[in-house]
């Protein structure tokens, strides 16, 4: 048992003054929160309901769950829409154009408002990072009731009271920390698989990214944390993980008592009832031999590597500051697929980054042609202020820009309908993930690989890993039927 479980909170002396650690500090407020619901509860006939909105990564919608599992835990409930009492936007500031988004999203909150005055409207993420945004919330949008930011999510049961108590809007933003509060809830979407937090935040720098800025720098969690936590989930029916970092493969390098990413996976891999791990997202200069060995002898890890290569020329990645060529890229690739056949490679690609000529990205190109991604996001560049690239002189002309991005765009995708019907007639594992939301009678699992699959099938096969043969592809997800091939 661990101590977030065996914590009461109906218990909770709040006639004390609150602890100071962690996390009984957070407990304690929790345990305030619920007195408010309380009262909530007898002055409206209902308990107070809560929306969450999360904008951008993996990280952040991780994040969101545990918000909400602080949220639930302080005795809120789940609303439908954004007409509720507790209304949280999670937010994301990777492109320039995400801020504005919000913004039009805040002026819609306001006129909800003013219909419900009790109504509290929350705002954290990657954008509050930011203090120009800061300062125009404090002087344009008053109506906004908390602000916090990437590093201080576990205090949220403290600030809503605080909020109730001081009656004005409050905001606490930190700048970096090297704190890890462990053991707070955390909701889950899925019942059968969870995001794992393995590391927080990013030392790369890369020029044109603004995550090292609003996330800080790496700060990795404890082994045994982590396979506590893991070991926690799979006892609740987790049979899937997804290990989350911005670079995962820099695990553990501020730990005392030295462990790489690869011994982490041997030790997670040993944890019972766990059927799936994977992770993202690997930064490829600090991809290991050792973690190369480690998926080929893996039974768990999937097959599959997320290896971001932003640009195939050798100068961009360098004003990147990717610290990789393309040779050095294709020649890991070529390692990876030595040792792993069968891996499925992802990618993110920028097109138009300052500088970007026509064989710069003739050089991206060909690197999509070498390594036929199993799929690619590809990003337009957005001069993302704040960052070193925003500076940059030779910005590339819009109508160039979109150019590139459209015949890129239509070679991944040709590329891609090729490479994910490679297992077409065969028999693979899925995990069923939920019932199929068009077909009725159809269920939507994944393969190791990650590429989705219909099947006839009903709800008790939701959670569990069943055999199916891909009878059919559809370019970029398969129709297949559970059982052997017929
Ligand atoms: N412009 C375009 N794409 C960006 N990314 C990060 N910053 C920018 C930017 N300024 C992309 C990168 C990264 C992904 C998560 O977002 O490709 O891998
Ligand atoms: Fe951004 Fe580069 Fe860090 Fe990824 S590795 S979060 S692209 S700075």
């Amino acid at each position: 048992m661990d101590m977030y479980s065996e914590t009461d909170f109906e218990k909770i002396d709040l006639s004390q003054k609150p602890p100071r650690e962690e996390p009984e500090r957070q407990y304690y407020y929790i345990a305030r929160c619920r007195e408010w619901v309380r009262e909530f509860k007898q002055k409206n006939g209902r308990p107070p309901c809560f929306f969450t909105q999360t904008f951008g990564c993996q990280m952040n919608a991780r994040d969101s769950e545990k918000l909400e599992g602080i949220l639930r835990q302080a005795g809120f409930e789940e609303a439908g829409g954004e007409n509720a009492d507790f209304v949280l936007y999670n937010t994301c500031t990777v492109r320039e154009n995400a801020n504005q988004r919000v913004y039009g999203r805040l002026g819609y909150l306001n006129a909800l408002k003013k219909k419900n005055p009790h109504m509290l409207i929350a705002l954290c993420g990657c954008m509050m990072q930011e203090p120009q945004v800061v300062e125009k919330i404090r002087k344009s949008y008053g109506f906004v009731d908390i602000v916090f930011g990437t590093h201080n999510i576990f205090k949220l049961a403290e600030l809503i009271s605080r909020r109730v108590e001081e009656q004005h809007m409050v905001v606490d933003i930190w700048k970096d920390t090297k704190q890890i509060v462990e053991e707070l809830p955390a909701e889950r979407k899925f019942p059968f698989k969870s995001g794992v937090n393995i590391m927080f935040g990013c030392n790369n720098f890369c020029s044109y990214c603004i995550v090292p800025y609003v996330r800080g720098r790496e700060r990795s969690r404890k082994p045994e944390d982590i396979i506590a936590e893991i070991q926690r989930l799979t006892e609740d029916g987790v049979v899937e993980v997804m290990l989350l970092g911005q670079n995962v493969n820099s695990y553990g390098k501020n730990l005392e008592g030295s462990v790489t990413f690869a011994q982490l996976l041997r030790r997670v891999e040993e944890i019972q009832g766990l059927k799936r791990i994977r992770f993202m997202t690997s930064h490829p200069k600090d991809l290991s031999e050792e973690l190369i060995q480690v998926m080929k002898e893996s039974k768990k890890i999937c097959h599959h590597l997320h290896l971001p290569v932003q640009s195939g020329s050798s100068r961009i990645l360098k004003a990147m500051n990717r610290r990789y060529t393309k040779e050095q890229y294709l020649e890991l690739v070529g390692r990876i697929r030595e040792a792993v056949p069968d891996i499925s490679l992802t990618t993110d690609i920028i097109v138009g980054f300052p500088g970007e000529t026509e064989e710069d990205f003739q050089e991206t190109m060909d690197v999509v042609e070498k390594v036929r991604f199993d799929s690619a996001f590809t990003f337009i560049y957005s001069r993302r202020s704040g960052t070193p690239a925003a500076s940059m002189e030779d910005q590339v002309e819009e109508s160039v820009v979109k150019d590139r991005f459209d015949r890129l765009l239509r070679r991944v995708q040709e590329i891609s309908t090729d490479v994910c019907a490679r297992d077409l007639h065969t028999t693979q594992d899925v995990l069923v993930e939920s019932l199929n939301d068009h077909l009725e009678g159809y269920v939507t699992g994944r393969l190791g690989n990650n590429t989705v699959v219909h099947l006839p099938g009903d709800a008790s096969l939701v959670g569990t890993i069943v055999p199916v043969y891909l009878e059919e592809s559809k370019g970029f997800y398969y129709m297949g039927t559970a059982g052997q091939e017929p």
